[in-house]
């Protein structure tokens, strides 16, 4: 009995170590024998993703080996059904790798990824992906179409809620730290989930922020900006797909760009995995005006190497003809095939290909959302504290007013298709609760949603807001505001949220207010019209519990803008890490009003700058308060010459000058001042999240590779080049002490 019992230990560990280390060549060999068995038919079939939309027919096409993937199915039993279909009842039996959505959580709902990247939090960020793998493998789901990883300069585009920002240093830690939620420490735990970098590549840089514009990127901005996430995700990260833009660069759809698909992820980067298309890409790229119809759009794409076809069907349609006709050859088939199936081995899809659903086990436990709301608290931005009226002083009488105090839907932010708004925590429910034994609450929402503009509740609004020590005002935008297909031209408050501000101003009854969105909006105005302003982005499930813990200084704000807020729409774009220009201006040197009139021709100024709007952001990079102070010593380098090779340390001490425990991001920037190319005038290159009590120091050390310096100068080639560098630290990229050093 001990004897069989060892026995099965052994052959189980055995079984659990050969899967779990089934090394590459292993794969590789399994994928040669199964590829010399598969009929073209077969191969075809791998390429081919499904939508869940009609599963009776989604059935039969399994059934005949016609597909490789279904995408958004989310009920265990019809994933199992499925899988079923294509293991036991097609000839090869190969699973089915099944796709969803998964942006920013499942079931539990984290914030937006704009808002988790406010955080500077990379292990938290990973933990909230884990969570998020948790949840949806449970159902089937075995990949996930994020971390979205697109550089975002421009708040017009709805898109940048799902982004990290407009700094590729953070979109690259914070993206890597998704994939390594999502993907778990090994791709074939059963709770892993392959990660889909995307979308490869520009796609934010649309023009104008509308949505699936043209962009023209060049390649040395390509691989110096937009790619920088991407590489270091392959590289790094072990990322296991990628998803290509709906957008043409340069003239060039990305389903169609061979030289981003093979000769940079392919042959540069070396990526292994594989690349799905977007939602119909390959089809629109004859709306693209690329290619003649579709059988040419498929011939473009399987050329440029796009593995697998997102439901538009032209693979199924046309390969055959293609091989025919010579247009493809098989050799690109089946590498293009192969990629898809290492990616299923590794997934142990081949030795695991059901699910158990498990639901209720998983779904919304307790320490998932408790993980959500510590990333909701992490994610609030401090704006503006005047007087220190936050954290509030235990008021007698607390006015909540607007459209975002109570609304469980919008509070969780762009695509969310599986959170449930049931299971919301909003800002009015959290702060009943833990409150409204104490205080008195007095609640109207004045406006029904962001865009409404009946005003006929604003002054039953002023009675309660005279009656009130103070007024907690929740404004925003709606979820379906920002996301794919959401992008707007005015960024000013939605409706007539601003006036309802102006209205409550003249009460004199001081005014905190909560702004909710997908997006940096352009609120200059109602942040000089409010005491403190929070930004609190879309902060998922458990929001209302995060932003009443910090209100009532439970939670210190830490989190820091991952983008720059500009004044107006028409300074966008707008970021930090922009080149100088020839003619860089300080501050506004001319403005608008001081101009005479008839004024003559004047060179005056000659400077980069609006006249009507200077050069200044309303809030800048890495900008972000908190409710106690933070000194900053004095900045000391290791060495002040470096070789290539080095590493250069830089130290200094932080103290909390303020009377709260708080966590401060202290940002590194550097700026290469000569180059064979010009570059920007500050780049992010570290940060660290330091925790002090009141009155703690700690001296706080970077150790910067002089070889994070490298760039993609003149002659295309990523290196380090000798000369003058400029370093700050700093609370913000608009903030901290100059030092510099030299690179021989
Ligand atoms: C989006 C992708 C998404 C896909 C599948 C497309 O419209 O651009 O980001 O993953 O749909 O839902």
């Amino acid at each position: 009995m001990k004897k069989g019992y060892f026995l099965a230990l052994f052959l189980i560990i055995l079984g659990l170590k050969t899967s779990a280390q089934t090394s590459n060549a292993s794969i590789e060999k399994k994928i040669d024998l199964l590829l010399k068995k598969m009929t073209l038919k077969e191969k075809i079939g791998q390429m081919n993703q499904l939508s869940a939309d009609d599963m009776e027919t989604n059935f039969k096409v399994i059934q005949q080996g016609m597909a490789g993937s279904v995408l958004s199915i989310t009920n265990p039993e019809i994933a199992n059904k499925a899988q079923k279909i294509a293991v036991e009842q097609t000839r090869l039996g190969i699973p089915l790798i099944f796709g969803r959505d998964v942006i920013h959580g499942f079931k539990t709902i984290f914030p937006i990824p704009l808002g988790q990247a406010s955080s500077f939090n990379p292990d938290l960020v990973e933990k909230a992906a884990r969570v998020a793998a948790i949840e949806a493998s449970e159902t089937g789901i075995r990949w996930t179409f994020a971390p979205m990883i697109d550089i975002a300069r421009d708040p017009r585009w709805g898109r940048i809620a799902e982004s990290c920002g407009e700094d590729p240093y953070l979109t690259s830690v914070m993206g890597a730290a998704m994939i390594n939620g999502f993907q778990g420490k090994d791709l074939s735990d059963p709770s892993s989930i392959a990660a889909c970098a995307k979308h490869f590549a520009g796609y934010g840089a649309a023009e104008g922020g509308r949505d699936y514009n043209t962009t023209a990127i060049t390649e040395r901005q390509f691989r110096n900006v937009y790619l920088v996430p991407f590489e270091e995700a392959v590289k790094k990260a072990n990322l296991a797909t990628i998803m290509t833009a709906f957008n043409a660069n340069d003239g060039i759809p990305s389903s169609g760009n061979e030289f981003l698909l093979k000769q940079i992820l392919r042959k540069e980067w070396n990526f292994k995995g594989f690349v799905v298309s977007d939602w119909a890409s390959i089809t629109e790229m004859v709306d693209h005006g690329f290619s003649a119809d579709n059988k040419e759009a498929a011939e473009k794409a399987i050329n440029a190497g796009v593995d697998m076809e997102m439901v538009s069907g032209t693979y199924v349609a046309y390969i055959e003809t293609l091989l025919k006709e010579k247009k493809i050859t098989i050799e690109t088939i089946n590498e293009e095939v192969r990629n898809i199936l290492r990616v299923k081995f590794k997934l142990g899809l081949f030795e695991n290909p059901y699910v158990k659903g498990n639901l209720k086990e998983v779904f919304y436990k307790e320490e998932h959302l408790k993980l959500a709301e510590k990333a909701a608290e992490e994610s609030i931005v401090l704006l503006k504290n005047e007087a220190q009226i936050l954290p509030l002083k235990k008021p007698k009488t607390i006015a909540i007013l607007g459209p975002l105090a109570d609304a469980p839907h919008d509070q969780m932010g762009t695509w969310v298709f599986d959170g449930e708004k049931k299971h919301t925590v909003t800002p009015l429910a959290a702060l009943k609760e833990q409150y409204g034994n104490e205080i008195k609450i007095v609640y109207e929402p004045v406006l029904k949603y962001s865009r409404d503009k009946d005003s006929t509740a604003f002054s039953k609004a002023r009675q309660i807001a005279k009656d009130a020590d103070i007024i907690l005002l929740f404004l925003g935008e709606e979820s379906i505001l920002s996301g794919e297909a959401h992008s707007l031209s005015d960024l000013n408050l939605q409706g007539i949220q601003s006036e309802l501000l102006a209205a409550l101003v003249k009460t004199k009854t001081p005014i905190v207010t909560v702004i909710l969105a997908g997006r940096p909006l352009t609120i200059e105005k109602e942040v000089k019209l409010s005491n403190a302003v929070l930004y609190a982005w879309h902060p998922g499930t458990m929001g209302g519990s995060a932003i009443a813990n910090i209100l009532f200084g439970k939670a210190n704000p830490s989190a820091k803008l991952p983008i720059t807020f500009p004044k107006n729409v028409g300074q966008i774009p707008m970021y930090y890490n922009h080149l100088n220009t020839g003619r860089p201006a300080e501050g506004s040197e001319l403005n608008l009003n001081s101009i005479p009139i008839e004024a003559s021709q004047t060179s005056l100024g000659n400077k980069s700058y609006y006249l009507d709007s200077g050069t200044d952001p309303l809030f800048a990079f890495g900008f972000g308060l908190s409710y106690t102070s933070f000194e900053y010593g004095r900045i000391n380098l290791s060495k002040n010459v470096l070789k290539k090779e080095d590493i250069l340390e830089i130290s200094f001490t932080l103290k909390n000058t303020g009377k709260y425990k708080g966590t401060e991001i202290v940002q590194l920037y550097i700026r290469d001042i000569a180059a064979s190319i010009a570059l920007p005038v500050k780049e992010l290159k570290g940060f660290q999240r330091i925790e002090l009590q009141s009155n703690e120091e700690e001296k706080v050390t970077f150790k910067l590779p002089i070889s994070d310096l490298a760039f993609y100068g003149i002659d295309m080639k990523k290196k380090v080049e000798a000369g003058k560098f400029d370093l700050w630290i700093g609370s913000s990229s608009a903030k901290g002490e100059k030092v510099s050093f030299e690179v021989q």
